[in-house]
């Protein structure tokens, strides 16, 4: 089949990328200029596993195009996707300008029926919006009779195992009120679900919905374990102890249970935000959400509360190692990251960083710049001297570090896991001070 998708960052790269890959021809658009040139060239504009060789084998192969221009993108395809950024407004909600934008687009591009598949998240009610902007645009040319459907197609993958979520979704949420539609659809997305049909079919606004009220579930439960850590610490008893032993309760399950500093990315906090704002404009007031946030906001102060608790108001003239800076491992992305809050509050105190993270320290670099903090090769290059380490992203690599090495490295043998990485006991036994989130202090 052929498809357009328009927005090539996180979701609309894998999604042109895999669709490609089970022999679909697609056309990429993005209007960043330098993003094409460097995809055409190979370059990555994302760290992504697995990315970069389905999209440069499927580019050689003719089957995955790029461009800047739309309406060569969308001239001779069925469904155009539009998955371009959702971004927080100050009020909370969700800023659709890019969205509209590329409805927009389209209305003045399209020569021939399509598909408009909004993939991007999105709040109840713009697929309608999208509708009305293709329509005013095909009016403004004299087309009103060209015909064209909307579908919300919300995209639940997550950055880190994006490709494998994608080729091998739980499910597949199509909201539209067109069967022919839904068909068409289905048909796109059945190689990716051979051993069965896992597409949800359902009226647009629940489509819509579903995305949010996902991602605000899964926000729910680490705040929930973030509440109870803090009871756990207060009690003497120990969250992942209590993890455990509530995740393997076949009602609960085990996903989504870690305490730590909170919840980031691109994802998570903008669309809590978004569904407090969507219940407020509705006169509701999402309370439950509301919590989520506000403990999510308060675990990386707890974070840093703790750091000055053992090392004093005034950081001045020490060094904090970090490892790791990404919002979560397996990714380069940034957004919203704890570690942004973290630095910045321990940098207002006057401490000095040494920080290394495996892949995302080039976009650190163009968040933090150079004042105060130092970007090392490798994890132990950021330990030399350093007065503690600040445990803020869990990379596979810093589950079994050298810890005589690390000692010897470091100025105190001292230890902030804002990840719950180690074991409280065996640390002490070896020598560290080590402090973690709602777990003892020996
Ligand atoms: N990142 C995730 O893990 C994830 C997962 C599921 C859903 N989503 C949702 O998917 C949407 C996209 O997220 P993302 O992380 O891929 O965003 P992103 O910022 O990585 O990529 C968006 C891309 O859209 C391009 N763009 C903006 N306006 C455009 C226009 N008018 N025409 C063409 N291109 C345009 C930008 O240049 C950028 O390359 C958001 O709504 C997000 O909430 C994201």
């Amino acid at each position: 089949m052929k498809l357009a998708v328009v927005g090539s960052g996180y979701v609309g790269l894998v999604t042109g990328a895999c669709f490609a890959d089970m022999g679909n021809d697609v056309y990429c658009i993005d209007i960043d200029e330098k993003k094409i040139e460097d995809l055409k060239k190979g370059v990555m504009p994302i760290y992504e596993p697995g990315l970069e060789d389905i999209v440069k084998r499927n580019f050689a192969e003719g089957r995955l195009r790029f461009t800047t221009d739309l309406r060569e993108g969308i001239s001779d395809v069925l469904f155009v996707f539009i998955a371009v950024g959702t971004p927080p407004e100050e009020d909370g909600s969700a800023d659709l300008q890019h969205v509209i934008n590329v409805a927009k687009e389209i209305g003045r591009s399209m020569e021939r029926y399509v598909i408009v598949v909004n993939k991007s998240t999105v709040p109840v009610g713009t697929a309608e919006k999208v509708r009305a902007a293709v329509s005013g645009e095909l009016k403004k040319r004299g087309r009103a009779d060209l015909e064209f459907d909307v579908v919300s197609n919300p995209e639940f993958l997550k950055e880190g195992d994006a490709i494998e979520d994608f080729i091998k979704p739980d499910r597949v949420v199509v909201g539209t009120d067109n069967v022919r539609t839904a068909e068409l659809m289905r048909e796109l997305y059945s190689t990716f679900l051979r051993q069965g049909d896992r597409v949800r079919i359902m009226d647009i606004p629940s489509a819509e919905l579903t995305k949010y009220a996902a991602n605000a579930m899964l926000a729910t439960r680490i705040s929930f374990m973030n509440e109870l850590a803090q009871l756990c610490e207060s009690t003497g008893a120990d969250v992942e102890s209590v993890r455990k032993g509530i995740g393997s309760d076949s009602r609960i399950g085990p996903s989504f249970l870690y305490a730590g500093i909170g919840y980031g990315g691109s994802c998570f906090p903008k669309d809590v935000k978004a569904l407090i704002h969507t219940s407020k404009s509705m006169g509701f007031d999402a309370r439950i959400l509301g919590a989520v946030e506000e403990v999510n906001r308060m675990q990386r102060q707890i974070f840093i509360n703790k750091v000055l608790k053992v090392l004093g108001q005034d950081l001045k003239g020490k060094t904090l190692a970090v490892w790791g800076l990404a919002f979560k491992p397996q990714t380069d992305d940034m957004r919203e990251a704890p570690s942004i809050d973290i630095i910045n509050g321990l940098k207002k105190k006057g401490a000095r960083f040494r920080a290394f993270d495996p892949i995302a320290m080039k976009v650190a670099r163009s968040i933090f710049g150079d004042d105060s903090i130092e970007y090392m090769n490798n994890n132990y290059d950021t330990l030399k001297d350093a007065d503690a380490l600040l445990l803020l992203t869990e990379w596979h690599q810093f589950r079994k570090p050298d810890f005589d090495k690390m000692k010897s490295l470091m100025k105190s043998p001292l230890i902030f896991d804002g990840r719950n990485q180690y074991e409280p006991a065996g640390m002490k036994k070896i020598g560290f001070s080590y402090y973690s989130m709602g777990r003892p202090v020996y």
